[in-house]
Formats: C-alpha cells, sequence, structure tokens
C-alpha cells in the first residue's frame, strides 16, 4: 500500500502489534527501535488500518504543513455516545465547524486576556498554599492531586466564571467534580481498546456512563449560569463567551448538545495535562537540588522567595513570567522528559502527497506523529537527551534542530508565542531552511494546543508560588522508585499512584 518506505525488520516489535502500543514502556522501546533502523519510518498495520509511525522533525514539520495545506487532518475522534455531538478537540480538521469554533475561541487564550485574568490564577495557588500548610509539614502530600484542583479551578474560573472550589480544601467533596474528569478519561482509554464497552452491564462500565451523564449535568449547569442576564456582557473575553456568542457554518447558534462538549473538552484537555505538567516539574526540582538552588536563588533575588528575613514575599505577577528565565528552562526541560501529550498524535491522509524525504503517503493512510522521541532522541541533537539538564535551555534556538552547521535565527521563531495571521495556529514557529522545531510538547500546526497561553501562564505561576513558599522533599518511597516506576501512559502521561511529597512551609526561624 505505501511506496518507498522500510518495513519493519521480520522481529520488528511493532509488527502485528500496533494495537498494543499504549504503554510508556512501549513508546521507550519504539525510541531504542528507530535509533537502530537508522529509519524515522516505520510502516505497519493494525488489522485493517495501514499505519506510518514518523520519528523526525522535518517529517512532522512535514505532516503539519500538508494539514494547513488540507492535505491531511485530525480524524474525528469517536464519541462516547452513539449521536453525541462533538467538540473542537474531536472534530476533524476539514470540518467548517471546527474552524469556526478554534478561530473565535483562540482570541480567548490571548495574551492580553492572560494578563487580565492572571489573578484568578494567583488567587487559586495561594489559596492551595493555604491549605497545604494547614496538612503541617508531617503529612505526605499528593502534588499530582493537588496540581490538578488547581488547573481545574482555573479553568473554571478564567473560562467559565465558575469557583468549583476543588483547590480551597484538599479534602473536600466539591473535588467531585474534578475527579469526573479523571474518571472520564480513564473510561475514554477502555472505550478506545473496547468499543463494545458501552454496552457492558458491568459495575465499573455502568459507573462510567453515570459520571459522563452527571458531567453532562454539571455543564448543562454552567451554560445556565453563564446565559444568566447581564453575565455574557460582563465576560465576553472569556472561553464561554467566545462560546455562547459564535454562529455554526449554516449561521445558527451552538445546540445545547454541542456547547456541553464544547464546554467540557476545556476541562479534559486543560486540567489533566496542565496538573501533571506541574507535577512532573515540582518532582524534577525535588529530585534536582543543584536546579532547587538556582530557582531559589532565582526568586529570592525577584523578592519572591519566602526566607525568614523576609516572611511575607511580595505577591507573584504576570510580568514575573517572562522574567524569570530559569524558572522558564526548568519547565521547558520538564515538558521536554516528561510531556504528558506523549502519545502520538494521529492525522489521517485524506488525498496522496509527498513528504519531503520523497515518500509517497497515499490517501486514507493513518499517521502517528512520534513528537516524544523527537523531543529526546540524540539522532535530533539532543546531548544527553534523557538527563534532566534545565541548562540547555539558555542556549539560544534550542527548540530547533539544526541542519548542516548553519545556526541563524530564523526571523518566523518567536519566544513568545501569538496567534498567526490565519488565527488558527497559536505559536507559527516551525523552523526555517536550515533548522527545524524539534521540541513540540503543544503539538504543532493548525491543530496544537488551542489553550498552551493559559498552561503557560499557569505552569510557572504555579511552580514559582510553590516553591517560593515550600521546601519540598519527596517520600522516601517516591524517591526509591525509577520514572518508570512512576508514570502511567493513560491518556496522558501522569503519576501512576500520585507523587508524595513532604512540604515544609519556609520563612521559620530554624532555616
Ligand atoms: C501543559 C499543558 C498542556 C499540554 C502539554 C497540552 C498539549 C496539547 C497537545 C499536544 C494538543 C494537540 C493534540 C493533537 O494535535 O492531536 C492539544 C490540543 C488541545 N488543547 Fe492542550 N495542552 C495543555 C493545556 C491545555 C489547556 C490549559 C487547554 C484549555 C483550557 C487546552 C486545550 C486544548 C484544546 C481545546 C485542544 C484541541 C485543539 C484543536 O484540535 O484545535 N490544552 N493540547
Amino acid at each position: 500500500m505505501l511506496r518507498n518506505v522500510p518495513s519493519p525488520p521480520a522481529s520488528g516489535l511493532l509488527s502485528g502489534h500496533a494495537a498494543q502500543l499504549t504503554t510508556l514502556k512501549r513508546h521507550r522501546v519504539e525510541q531504542e527501535h528507530v535509533s537502530m533502523l537508522k529509519s524515522p519510518v516505520i510502516r505497519y498495520r493494525s488489522y485493517w488500518d495501514h499505519r506510518l509511525w514518523l520519528g523526525d522533525p522535518k517529517l512532522l514539520q512535514d505532516i503539519f504543513q500538508a494539514e494547513r495545506d488540507g492535505l491531511v487532518e485530525k480524524p474525528e475522534f469517536p464519541p462516547f455516545h452513539k449521536g453525541q455531538e462533538l467538540n473542537v478537540f474531536s472534530e476533524k480538521t476539514n470540518h467548517p465547524l471546527w474552524r469556526i469554533v478554534r478561530k473565535s475561541v483562540a482570541q480567548a487564550f490571548q495574551a492580553n486576556n492572560m494578563r487580565r485574568y492572571h489573578g484568578h490564577v494567583v488567587n487559586v495557588v495561594g489559596r492551595l498554599i493555604d491549605a497545604v500548610k494547614a496538612e503541617g509539614p508531617d503529612s505526605a502530600i499528593d502534588v499530582s492531586d493537588i496540581a490538578q484542583r488547581e488547573s481545574f479551578d482555573v479553568i473554571g474560573m478564567v473560562g467559565f466564571g465558575k469557583d468549583f472550589q476543588a483547590s480551597r480544601n484538599i479534602h473536600n467533596d466539591a473535588g467531585q467534580t474534578f475527579r469526573l474528569v479523571g474518571s472520564f478519561l480513564v473510561e475514554a482509554v477502555k472505550r478506545n481498546g473496547n468499543p463494545l464497552r458501552q454496552y457492558s452491564q458491568s459495575p465499573d462500565a455502568v459507573q462510567g456512563r453515570l459520571d459522563f451523564e452527571r458531567i453532562n449535568s454539571i455543564m448543562n449547569g454552567l451554560i445556565e449560569d453563564n446565559q444568566a442576564p447581564g453575565w455574557l456582557e460582563e465576560n465576553p473575553h472569556s472561553i464561554a463567551g467566545h462560546i455562547l456568542n459564535l454562529n455554526d457554518h449554516k449561521g445558527k447558534p451552538l445546540s445545547r448538545a454541542r456547547l456541553i462538549q464544547e464546554y467540557f473538552i476545556f476541562f479534559i484537555a486543560g486540567s489533566e495535562t496542565t496538573g501533571h505538567t506541574i507535577a512532573w516539574t515540582l518532582y524534577f526540582l525535588a529530585q534536582h537540588p543543584q536546579a532547587m538552588a538556582k530557582l531559589e536563588a532565582e526568586l529570592d533575588a525577584a523578592g519572591l522567595l519566602v526566607t525568614p528575613e523576609r516572611p511575607q514575599a511580595r505577591a507573584f505577577t504576570f510580568a514575573d513570567i517572562s522574567k524569570l528565565r530559569y524558572l522558564d528552562c526548568i519547565i521547558k526541560e520538564a515538558m521536554r522528559l516528561q510531556p504528558v501529550a506523549a502519545m502520538p498524535l494521529q492525522r489521517v491522509a485524506v488525498q496522496d502527497f509527498k513528504l519531503s524525504n520523497g515518500l509517497v503517503v497515499p490517501a486514507g493512510v493513518t499517521i502517528d506523529l512520534a513528537q516524544y522521541t523527537v523531543m529526546q532522541d540524540k539522532s535530533w541533537g539532543w546531548k544527553d537527551g534523557a538527563s534532566f539538564i534545565p541548562e540547555r535551555w539558555e542556549e539560544p534556538d534550542m527548540e530547533f534542530h539544526h541542519i548542516g552547521s548553519a545556526s541563524g535565527t530564523d526571523s518566523s521563531a518567536s519566544e513568545h508565542p501569538t496567534l498567526a495571521s490565519d488565527d488558527l495556529e497559536i505559536d507559527a514557529a516551525q523552523g526555517g531552511a536550515n533548522k527545524t522545531r524539534r521540541y513540540n510538547p503543544f503539538g504543532g500546526g493548525i491543530r496544537n494546543c488551542l489553550g498552551q497561553q493559559l498552561a503557560r501562564m499557569n505552569v510557572p505561576t504555579a511552580v514559582a508560588m510553590f516553591v517560593a513558599n515550600f521546601h519540598l522533599q519527596l517520600t522516601q518511597e517516591d524517591a526509591s522508585k525509577s520514572l518508570e516506576q512512576l508514570e502511567a501512559l493513560r491518556g496522558t502521561l501522569q503519576p501512576e499512584a500520585g507523587i508524595h511529597m513532604y512540604c515544609t512551609e519556609r520563612g521559620k526561624r530554624e532555616e
């Protein structure tokens, strides 16, 4: 079916077992396999599906370009229930409604809006810090649990004007709503593996359906709140404001069923991803005292670190995000090593087209984009790519793999992401003739992460404020585990059973 594509060797790890590529260990093995083959392209077949696995940054960019040109598209993600409406994440790229929703909601994430809403993030992190302080220094805190509470509340407040209060008290029942997101994702992964599960009467599957109905009803209530007189006029810049104000490609407002899915996807796509990113970053910091000391020094110099001499550090501001350069390096490195979107992104060829290496991809072939491999493999210039070295980001242009010796700066590359001119693509810098992007934690092309500006504001704020207030020490049990033992790939790359730390307040006299 595919022309010019090397087949995997007979003993190839992928032959015939592509459908089992669901655990991270497999991804790591894939990576070795690719280095071994010296080929970033693998062709395989999963039942009836002809697939292509690409682990080369240039080929990834080819696909993103092909998507801009309408030659490939993100396929429709199967709905949870038959007849259920899709949303901006699950709709295929060439559907007109995807374009309309994306263009409209992208405005909610523009920099001026992020500045406007930054106070919500500071308030949510602040109350979470108070809740952790109340636990005392001897309680082991699951930072992955509290970080998800934080990011869930941030999306509720920034996007929809609703305080779900999951972060006010880290044991409270209000957290149930945020837990529904996690259980939905687990159920969705199970459904993906077994489409017949939606008809199953097993208690687990029935609970999955009940949770889904409950989520729908919570989102329905949120829509009603947002449609109450005056709300939209006061919050036209929010995610809800943009969704409620748009008309579809037939000039009609979105149906209630579609609105529910459009609302829910922002909690699904935004809270686990952001929460796990915060948790992995704190994990790396706790494991690397030198990096922690450098960050402490940076926060101290900025007047943000709590110390015995400065028990009331100044409040974290939006402007701090771009000033704290080492914090930025730490987060980038954590996202390179533990990208929460670690599963290959998927696209489908809608017509025959040619990649830059001459390979012809026929229509109908599914393409897996292995951005995870591209962010670590030494073939793409990552020195000591499996190690946590935040300092590598002090070098300019680290996002790019330089081809040949050329290393000039690319005029299309921007450090501070903006909306591209067509308002579809966020952070459009793809490289140039001599270099190609090799760092894609937020995906790439016109389907890249719609909420990345919010994540880029939330993650540094949460990490900086947390470190400024606490000394962090992993429990002995978690410190003794390897990353492979700690992690699980369940839709996102997440801690399997949490990441537990003792959080001791800074600023006490005995320091
Ligand atoms: C660190 C945090 C985050 C990471 C690593 C992340 C990663 C990603 C990636 C890789 C994609 C592309 C998927 C693909 O191409 O198939 C994506 C899409 C998306 N993300 Fe994020 N995300 C994060 C946070 C957020 C937040 C905070 C929101 C919103 C509140 C959000 C909303 C979305 C949406 C709506 C899409 C689908 C966009 C489309 O298909 O047009 N994400 N994200």
